[in-house]
């Protein structure tokens, strides 16, 4: 956590699955928290997929250098990019983490990550992590790391059961943990079963499906840039202050 530095804050965009939107999330509320809400934001992309970097129109970086930031022997700060936009930087993935489970559980610090963000949050606010879709040690530390989990939740009948077992899984892990946010991700009201979700779960937030948020991915372009009238970027906006008025209701 970065609690006791200032009004810092690390948001873990975070599921046990694939495909929901995770790197969706980050990416664009990052954009919202930078553009929007005017603090310094780092998008760090944890997942070896790479996305978060990709939808910001970086190049993969040839020197695979992400996982020596993890050993400490590379500090973070040289692998940062800078992106378009003023105030939002991104620290990308590349193929050397693919074991990083195994090298965090090696080094044997249970919080490296929440360490690393600590430090981080001096320059940077906000702190947004795009994770992969991992139980394992270091989804452990990504919890201990985060100030606020938000989990993208594809609307089914099981919605809620979705998220009950990663709120599970994370409480199981560990003993004190950050609040969990669910979000309906691909909300398409002309489908029966979406609007079902979205009335059993009426105070869930919701982003809706949006050719916009594709096209986003084709312009490398967050949707608040690309489309910033559209529902979609309306609703990362609106998603972005609720998260800001949860990290506001901390205790302390
Ligand atoms: N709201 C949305 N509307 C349309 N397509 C979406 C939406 N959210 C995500 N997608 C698409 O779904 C796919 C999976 O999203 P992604 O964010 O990569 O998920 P994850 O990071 O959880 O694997 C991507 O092709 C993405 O463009
Ligand atoms: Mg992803």
């Amino acid at each position: 956590m970065t609690a006791g530095n200032g009004n810092g804050a690390t948001i873990a965009v975070y599921s046990v699955k694939g495909g929901v939107g995770k790197t969706t999330f980050a990416a664009n509320l990052a954009w919202c928290s930078a553009v929007q809400g005017g603090r310094g934001t780092l998008l760090w992309d944890l997942d070896a997929a790479g996305g978060s970097a990709f939808l910001y129109g970086l190049e993969p970086q040839k020197a695979q250098l992400a996982e020596e930031v993890f050993a400490r022997e590379q500090p973070a700060t040289r692998l940062i990019q800078k992106t378009a936009y003023p105030g939002l930087d991104v620290l990308p993935a590349d193929e050397s983490i693919r074991a990083l489970d195994a090298q965090l559980a090696r080094i044997g610090k249970r919080k490296r990550l929440a360490k690393l963000t600590e430090e981080l949050s001096a320059d940077y606010p906000r702190i947004i992590l795009d994770c992969p879709p991992v139980m394992n040690e270091l989804s452990a530390q990504i919890v201990r790391a985060a100030d606020l989990v938000i989990v993208p939740l594809p609307p089914s009948p099981l919605s809620a059961r979705a998220f009950d077992l990663v709120v599970r899984e994370i409480s199981g892990n560990t003993k004190r943990h950050p609040p969990i946010l669910p979000v309906l991700s691909m909300l398409d009201l002309r489908r029966a079963l979406h609007k079902q979700a979205q009335e059993a779960n009426p105070n869930w937030p919701s982003i809706p499906y949006a050719s916009v948020v594709e096209q986003s991915a084709v312009h490398r372009q967050p949707v608040g840039a690309l489309a910033p009238q559209s529902p979609a970027a309306q609703a990362f906006g609106r998603l972005w202050a609720a998260i800001e008025k949860k990290l506001d209701q901390r205790g302390g």
